[in-house]
């Protein structure tokens, strides 16, 4: 099995992994790695928090993980991504790959015979919506029922993974971004077979009752070129005090980090009380470890 889309993992599947997580949060986990496992990471995007979590999650659960930045891989030369797939599965037990193109991983995944991680591409980033439900499952003991607005670059990877995601969960989820941008449409008319997610131009109606408040950069990796333009666009949906202030009282605020402090978010409201950006990257490394043991439970 891989976990490259969070089109491709059940509820139960999720409902797996996060018991998996709770199992290692109390220390008593029934699953182990194979020993002397090894993970790749092949890495085409800077990376702080996914890399360090996986390659201590590695470590932490007995294995061994082995960095390579793809431009000092033979990819950079041309090695086809199917033969380089082929190559590592010989050496290692789990590829975790960060691409540019989704349909590169998927490529790997065809001609892995290990499972591949996707450790985020310019379409999703699963493993962080998986940990940011976790995180919101610890904070408010529940997902069901819960109001998730995610404002801003509302057609991001993180948006994507996290809009299915949570309607997977039950959870209803506004969109708030500015009018005429649209989320992408295939994750939003998925997302929408599981819950009530709506698209919304007007702040305080995205944001009204929400028990979660979502930001990302507005400008991921690979939109640099467009960086100017995209932070006028999105400047009027910037997470600050007043936008929160129409949320519910016990809204939480969750960014996936990096944090532009002063333009997706207020550093006022990033170190504020709702925040809980701190606990959502803690909670990178348990649910990679719990992502992990699942994919070696499932063979
Ligand atoms: N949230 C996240 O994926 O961070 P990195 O880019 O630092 O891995
Ligand atoms: N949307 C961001 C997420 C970074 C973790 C990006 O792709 O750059």
């Amino acid at each position: 099995m891989n976990f490259i889309s969070i089109a491709d993992i059940s509820k139960e599947d999720i409902q797996r992994i996060f018991d998996i997580a709770d199992d290692l949060k109390q220390g008593r986990s029934e699953i182990a790695l194979k020993e002397d496992s090894v993970a790749a990471l092949i890495f085409e995007k800077p990376s702080t928090r996914t890399r360090v979590s996986f390659e201590v999650a590695m470590a932490q659960l007995g294995g061994h993980s082995i960095y390579i930045d793809s431009r000092t891989s033979q990819m950079s030369r041309g090695e086809s991504i199917a033969d380089t797939a082929k190559v590592l599965s010989q050496y290692v037990d789990f590829i975790i790959a960060r691409l540019y193109k989704h349909d590169d991983i998927i490529e790997f995944a065809k001609n892995a015979t290990v499972p591949v991680i996707n450790a985020l591409t310019d379409l999703e980033h699963p493993c962080q919506a998986l940990s940011d439900l976790y995180t919101i499952q610890e904070v408010k003991k529940k997902l069901r029922g819960l109001k998730l607005s995610f404002v801003g670059d509302i057609a991001a990877n993180t948006a994507n993974s996290l809009m299915l995601a949570a309607s997977k969960m039950g959870m209803e989820v506004a969109l708030v971004g500015p009018k005429n941008y649209m989320p992408n449409t295939f994750y939003f008319t998925k997302a929408r077979e599981y819950s009530k997610v709506g698209v919304y131009d007007n702040i305080k109606e995205g944001v009204e009752d929400s028990d979660i408040i979502y930001t990302d950069t507005f400008v991921s990796m690979g939109q640099e070129a467009e960086a100017e333009e995209r932070k006028k666009l999105f400047a009027p949906y910037q997470v600050n005090k007043t936008l929160v202030s129409y949320a519910k009282k016990d809204a939480i605020v969750m960014h996936c980090l990096p944090a532009h402090r002063g333009e997706e978010i207020t550093s006022d409201v990033l170190d504020g009380k709702q925040s809980v950006v701190w606990q959502q990257a803690k909670n990178k490394l348990l649910i990679e470890k719990a992502i992990l043991l699942y994919l070696s439970e499932k063979g």
